[in-house]
């Protein structure tokens, strides 16, 4: 028996990283999945990276898009009918310095990751049965700042105070929300903005008092977790999945 068996899981952002290790431990343990990218095409890649686990249905959808939004959920509702959990993991990072930034970034920052999640939740609201349990991926820079990160801090901020407004939106309707705030985890992103500009042995050595970087595992972990029954009375909650990065 698995934890999610006859469960219906959405995995927004899953072509890559945390979104698709959260996608196949769903996977794993029983459910059926949608995973959703802007690519079909990295999203079949992802999947094939991984055996192409059974149970899995991928969509094409921008989450930048709300109209997109609205007719994936139509979608997913269509094919799937109402669905168990909401995993909001589609993000975009940054490594500009503050005098730097366009609008032009700003707004793109701002429109995945802040107005993809709010509307994601709003347009999934029909299809999520009571019970149901939303989880969003934040960042450990919504707490702490960073001269490269002005704006995707002041995103990933938002997205935290999202975990909470929707969790009290929604837990009369007995959907529990709560977020996972991921440290460095080594993911594509992270070799990007990080690991790509900074010798890693000191950058583990300065910034991860467990002294590694995490897997993208160990954040499908505390999804799971999360939107499992062993955590239907955590709501609203942030857990911080970082290394002791952030509080130590
Ligand atoms: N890795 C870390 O160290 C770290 C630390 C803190 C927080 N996080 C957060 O964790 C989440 C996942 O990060 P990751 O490291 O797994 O990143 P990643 O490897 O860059 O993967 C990001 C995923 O989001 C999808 N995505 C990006 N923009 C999208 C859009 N407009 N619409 C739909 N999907 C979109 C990408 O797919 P397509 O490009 O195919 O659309 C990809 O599958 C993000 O929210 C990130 O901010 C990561």
């Amino acid at each position: 028996m698995g934890r999610f068996d006859e469960k219906r899981v959405v995995v927004l952002g899953a072509s890559r990283g945390i979104g698709l290790a959260t996608a196949c431990r769903f996977a794993a343990e029983g459910a059926q999945v949608v995973v959703t990218g802007r690519s079909l095409e990295r999203l079949e890649q992802g999947l094939a990276s991984l055996g192409t686990p059974a149970g899995m249905v991928a969509l094409k959808c921008d989450m930048a898009d709300v109209s997109a939004l609205e007719q994936l959920f139509a979608e997913i509702g269509r094919r799937l009918g109402a669905f168990d959990v909401l995993v909001v993991s589609a993000g975009v990072a940054q490594r500009t310095a503050f005098e730097e930034v366009t609008e032009e970034e700003f707004d793109r920052i701002m429109d995945i990751n802040v107005k993809g999640t709010f509307f994601a939740v709003q347009k999934a609201l029909p299809y999520l049965r009571p019970g149901a349990a939303v989880v969003l991926v934040g960042s450990n820079l919504s707490y702490s700042g960073w001269e490269l990160a002005t704006v995707y801090g002041a995103s990933k901020a938002a997205v935290l105070n999202l975990t909470r407004s929707l969790a009290a939106t929604l837990a009369g309707s007995g959907i529990r929300v709560n977020g996972v705030t991921p440290g460095s985890i080594r993911t594509a992103m992270l070799k990007e903005v990080v690991l790509d500009h900074y010798d890693e042995a000191e950058f583990v050595q300065g910034e991860l008092p467990v002294g590694f970087i995490g897997d993208p595992d160990d954040v499908a972990k505390t999804i799971a977790f999360l939107a499992s029954d062993d955590a239907r009375y955590i709501v609203g909650e942030d857990i911080l999945c970082d290394g002791g990065s952030t509080r130590l």
